[in-house]
């Protein structure tokens, strides 16, 4: 059982520990801190965390494995630099940094004080997405060409004026920093890593916070290529559709993390013009949250690294940067 803390008690981290506590055999949060105590008190006490008074004394607290960073995206870094020299295992919340330097040396940290550091990219545990990447690996699907989703919804409207997320150097390129990282990392899983970007980004729907608009064109080092969009100021909905040589499948619902269903389209091989209806197969429901904690715990009890300086994680904060900077140059970005 690994003893956890958590770190940021608000609307995620409390999410994060509802998803494992009193259920998991692998994970507990027996402590926490935040910023702001008295809001998450009552919560604590329901959950038996014992609050502490601040990151240090987590950080000093030898009863303590692990530290589960709930925190806004410009404090990640530092934060799990904190942990890493205090010898604690870390997993962050998305994105794991804002850049791709800034990752690096979060990556770094724990790979030189040999600690384990996962990010919360919770869609690779959908059961949906794990299938589309096997159809991927025994060619089912064929030669990958294609990807295009979205994430959108309506948290511009949800943050009051003033909330961090509103602030520019936490919400970068709009939706791309709180909700796209999620679909650029389900691209980079099932595609490999992106190597040129172009995009466009623009706040429209409100005269203050972050861009509401956001999209980009994508190529992958592997040939493929895709597109994506995130649109902060609408419902809710989230999709993504990969087109194979064989033919396509889509994952994507309007309850974005509750989604079990995969429609797939196959071209008939021995008649390209018989037009084929989707196949929809079920998945049994899972909650992702509880399956990255737990697979982040079994991380650590086998030492097998998660986030290291030349993984996925750390690329994805450098395609968030090159989004950012083609955004902002009106050029297209290319990454190496
Ligand atoms: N994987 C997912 O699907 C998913 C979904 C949602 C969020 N997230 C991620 O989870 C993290 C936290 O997001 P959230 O939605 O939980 O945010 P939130 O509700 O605003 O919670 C942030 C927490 O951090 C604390 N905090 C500490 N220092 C702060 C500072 N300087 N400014 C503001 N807050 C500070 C806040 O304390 P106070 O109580 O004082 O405000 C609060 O407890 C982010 O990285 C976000 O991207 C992931």
């Amino acid at each position: 059982m690994i003893k956890a803390a958590i770190v940021g008690m608000g609307h995620w981290g409390q999410n994060l520990v509802k998803s494992v506590q009193g259920v998991s055999p692998h994970i507990q949060f027996v402590a926490g801190a935040t910023r702001t105590p008295a809001k998450a008190a009552e919560f604590a006490l329901q959950q038996g965390i014992k609050m502490d008074s601040s990151y240090e004394a987590l950080l000093a607290d030898p009863s303590i494995d692990a530290i589960v960073l709930a925190t806004p995206h410009s404090m990640h870094t530092d934060q799990i630099i904190a942990a890493a020299q205090a010898g604690k295992h870390v997993f962050c919340e998305k994105p794991l940094a804002l850049d791709s330097v800034s990752a690096k040396r979060a990556a770094d940290a724990a790979a030189q004080h040999n600690i384990i550091l996962g990010v919360g990219y919770n869609w690779r545990f959908q059961p949906a997405l794990q299938e589309i990447r096997r159809m991927i690996e025994d060619g089912r699907l064929g030669k990958i060409m294609h990807i295009e989703g979205n994430f959108c919804g309506p948290s511009a409207y949800r943050f009051p004026k003033g909330h961090w997320r509103h602030e520019g150097a936490e919400s970068p390129a709009g939706g791309m920093t709180g909700r796209g990282v999620h679909v650029i990392d389900a691209m980079m899983y099932l595609a490999g890593p992106i190597d040129q970007v172009t995009a466009q980004s623009f706040r429209i729907a409100q005269d203050f916070g972050s861009d509401d608009t956001t999209s980009m064109l994508l190529h992958f080092s592997g040939g493929s290529t895709g597109y994506l969009g995130t649109i902060i100021a609408t419902a809710e909905t989230w999709r993504m559709q990969v087109f194979g040589s064989k033919g396509w499948v889509e994952i994507g619902d309007v309850e974005h993390l509750n989604t079990w269903d995969l429609p797939t389209c196959m071209i008939d091989p021995d008649n390209v013009t018989n037009k084929q209806r989707p196949v929809r197969v079920s998945f049994p429901a899972v909650s992702t949250e509880r399956a990255e904690l737990e697979h982040f715990a079994a991380c650590i009890v086998n030492r097998q690294p998660l986030a290291t300086p030349d993984g996925d994680a750390v690329r994805n904060a450098a395609v968030l940067e090159a989004i950012i900077r083609s955004a902002t140059t009106h050029t297209t970005v290319k990454l190496t």
